[in-house]
Order: C-alpha cells, then sequence, then structure tokens
C-alpha cells in the first residue's frame, strides 16, 4: 500500500483520491480553499444550486464515464440551449436554423446555406486567412460572425480579433437544422442537488483525510520529504517556483446576486455578444435544474472575463505556441519528480479539459499508478 498526498480536492485529485481509497490505499486531500470540489464546487442559496465558479453542465460521449459519474449523483435531463442577446437582439445559439430564420428571414436549410456562402464571397477574405476576423468571416459570413461572433470573442481574449490568431477558431459549427442544443454529446444533464454532493461522495472514505484551507506552498519541503507520493494538480509553473517563467491563462470575474424575482432572463445561460458589454455571459443558476428554489427569488452571475496575474484564479490556459513550447520545458523537469510527483488536472497538465476528460485522465492515471 501506498501513502498519497493529493494537492487539490478538484475533479482530478477527487477522482484519483477515491480510486486509490478503494484500493485500499492511505490518502491525505490538501485543498487550499475553504471548500472542496474546485471549479465545480456548487453551494445552495434561496434553495438554488448556484455554481461558483463558472455554468458547468456535464457532457460527454463516453457512455463509461457517465455510468461512472451516475455512482455520485442522479443527473436531470437539462439540455444547454444558450442564447445570445446582441444589443437587445435575440437569437438562439449554436447557430442553427433557429437563428439564420431570426437573422434573415429564411426558411429552408437551402436559403440558409445560399445566404451564408453569399456573405462568405462578399467578405473578400484572403485563402489562407492571417487572423481571427478573417478565419471566422471566411467560415460563416459577415451577419453571424459581426453580431455573433466578433465582440464575445474578444471580449473573452481582451484583444482585437484582427489581433488574435486564427488558429483559435478551426471551425464554428453551423447546424441547417431547427435544433437549439449547444452539444453534439449523446449524454449531458446537471446532477440533482449539485456538483458538490459527487466530490463529497467521493472524498468519504475513513482512508481518504481532507484539509481545508492548507497550501501546497506554505509546507512544500515537508510534504516533498514526507515520504507521500505526490498527486499535484495545482499550477505545473509554480511548483517549480516560476523557474522557468510563468504560464499564461486568462481569468474571470464572477458577481453574483439574489434577484426578488421568480424568473429573471428566461434561461440558463445568455451570452452578450456584443463588444461594448462589460460581461459576457449572464447565469440564471435556477434553471440548470427546471426552476427549483424558493418562490420568488433567483440568483443570477455576471461573468467578466480579465487579464490573469499573479495570485488571480487561472481558469483558462492561453494556447499558443510560446505557452505550448513552456509546458513542454516544465514537463521536462516535471519528469526528474517522477519517482515522487505526478503532475494532473487542468492546472498540473496547463490543459483545458471538460468534467469528462478530467475524470478520464485521473482514472489513466490510476491504472497506471496500480499497474492495471
Ligand atoms: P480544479 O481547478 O477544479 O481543482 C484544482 C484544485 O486544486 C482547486 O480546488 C484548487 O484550489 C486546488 N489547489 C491549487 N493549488 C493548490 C495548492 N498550492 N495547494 C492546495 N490546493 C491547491 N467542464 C464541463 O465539462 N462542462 C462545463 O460546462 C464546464 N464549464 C466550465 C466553466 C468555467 C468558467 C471553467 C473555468 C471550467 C469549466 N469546465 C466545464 C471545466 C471543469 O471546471 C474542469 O474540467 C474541472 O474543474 C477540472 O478539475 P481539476 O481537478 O483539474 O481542477
Amino acid at each position: 500500500m501506498t501513502d498519497y498526498l493529493v494537492v487539490g480536492s478538484g475533479l482530478f485529485g477527487s477522482t484519483f483520491a477515491y480510486e486509490a481509497a478503494k484500493r485500499g490505499n492511505h490518502v491525505e486531500v490538501i485543498e487550499k480553499r475553504d471548500h472542496i470540489a474546485g471549479n465545480i464546487y456548487t453551494k445552495e442559496v434561496e434553495g438554488i444550486q448556484v455554481h461558483q465558479y463558472g455554468a458547468h453542465i456535464f457532457h460527454t460521449k463516453m457512455k463509461d464515464i457517465w455510468e461512472y459519474v451516475h455512482q455520485f449523483a442522479e443527473f436531470n435531463n437539462y439540455v444547454n440551449s444558450p442564447i445570445a442577446n446582441y444589443n437587445g437582439e435575440i437569437y438562439n445559439l449554436p447557430f442553427n436554423m433557429n437563428t439564420f430564420s431570426k437573422l434573415w428571414g429564411v426558411r429552408t436549410p437551402a436559403e440558409a446555406q445560399a445566404k451564408i456562402e453569399e456573405q462568405k464571397q462578399n467578405a473578400n477574405v484572403p485563402e489562407k486567412p492571417t487572423n481571427l476576423e478573417e478565419q471566422a468571416l471566411s467560415l460563416v459570413g459577415t451577419d453571424i460572425y459581426e453580431k455573433l461572433v466578433k465582440g464575445y470573442t474578444e471580449k473573452q481574449w481582451g484583444r482585437k480579433a484582427v489581433d488574435l490568431p486564427s488558429f483559435i477558431i478551426r471551425r464554428i459549427p453551423v447546424r441547417f437544422i431547427y435544433d437549439n442544443n449547444y452539444f453534439s454529446d449523446p449524454y449531458q444533464g446537471i446532477p440533482k442537488g449539485g456538483y458538490t454532493q459527487i466530490v463529497e461522495k467521493m472524498l468519504s472514505s475513513d482512508l481518504i483525510d481532507v484539509k481545508l484551507n492548507t497550501d501546497f506552498f506554505a509546507h512544500k519541503d515537508e510534504y516533498l520529504n514526507s515520504g507521500k507520493r505526490i498527486i499535484f494538480t495545482g499550477m505545473i509553473d509554480q511548483f517549480f517556483d516560476y523557474a522557468l517563467g510563468e504560464l499564461e491563462y486568462r481569468s474571470l470575474r464572477f458577481e453574483t446576486e439574489v434577484k426578488d424575482v421568480d424568473n429573471y432572463q428566461g434561461n440558463a445561460v445568455v451570452n452578450y455578444t456584443d463588444a461594448e458589454t462589460p460581461f459576457t455571459r449572464v447565469i440564471e443558476h435556477k434553471h440548470f435544474e427546471f426552476g427549483k428554489g424558493n418562490k420568488g427569488k433567483t440568483v443570477i452571475t455576471h461573468e467578466y472575463p480579465k487579464d490573469w496575474h499573479r495570485g488571480d484564479e487561472p481558469y483558462y490556459p492561453i494556447d499558443n505556441k510560446q505557452n505550448r513550447s513552456l509546458y513542454k520545458q516544465y514537463t521536462d523537469l516535471a519528469a526528474k519528480e517522477a519517482d515522487n510527483v505526478v503532475f494532473g488536472g487542468r492546472l498540473g497538465q496547463y490543459r483545458y479539459y471538460n468534467m469528462d476528460q478530467t475524470i478520464m485522465s485521473a482514472l489513466r492515471l490510476v491504472k497506471t499508478e496500480f499497474g492495471e
């Protein structure tokens, strides 16, 4: 049996801890926040499960992962169908026949296809797009780009579309059917009663000790010399004291408030796609659970993208050549620690993982750790 120290009680660390304890290993989990569950943490306010770190919708193509999470919670059949608000004009997302008929009054797929084709031609973009604007115009034409892509993307990245690389948008899904389901995965839903219960159950074994408000870096040497095998799900560059430089992130600021109305915006997710509105999305949490919650109350969150500086919450890794190369150099350092420390999760591996991918990646590590 091995003694493990898991740094971080998010979905990656908790999945690993659960599986390690199931195999009879002792696991200490340390978490610097005052609660478990990392970014999937939900908290009840006015009888509503509030997603504290941004909207989380579970969706996957992997049947085994879908079945795996059902050990820890029952899921509802929520389907993500966001709305776009462009200067007060309302459109359905993802781009589909509902969007096109509202934009242009078209009724058939052939009419919509012709309209997009005509706009692509008129946009006059070079054959090889050199920036995000040209790339998007070449994919969907002017109207969709101007109203639904440009402002949102510029706010998200904090830069003008003409200054962003084209590879950020490889494709823009366009559907010629009347279907507002954002994801194309066969399995989708929200855990009834929120996400925190999943992690609570994962960490409930007698073989797991959880210590909150405990930062690895406050006692780094002690932990490294503890003889425990470390599963580290914090930032890989911070682990190495930023010796090779900082990896870049995009951060977010959430403003959450209780409103004295039953129904504020009629949908869980409304994207504000113009450039002037400073927030990108407004989330109304009760709609994730079909209106559950106290009568006459609702909880909404405005989501503001922002630059990341050391000490801010690192939400999205910035995928570019420079960061990829720097991360690669950190993995070379990590390889030297491999006898003692394994890096996992979205921060340890510096990549955007959806929840299903996070679980899959933790289960892969379980297999290699336990030679299965
Ligand atoms: P996570 O960040 O959750 O956990 C890491 C933990 O380690 C944190 O609790 C942190 O406090 C702790 N930690 C860090 N450094 C430490 C230190 N030095 N000492 C102690 N503890 C430390 N996915 C999806 O499938 N559907 C969705 O709709 C969304 N939506 C979404 C919205 C937003 C805004 C974001 C940013 C992300 C999503 N996701 C998502 C992705 C989802 O959040 C992600 O897959 C998991 O939370 C990743 O779990 P991890 O355990 O890797 O990281």
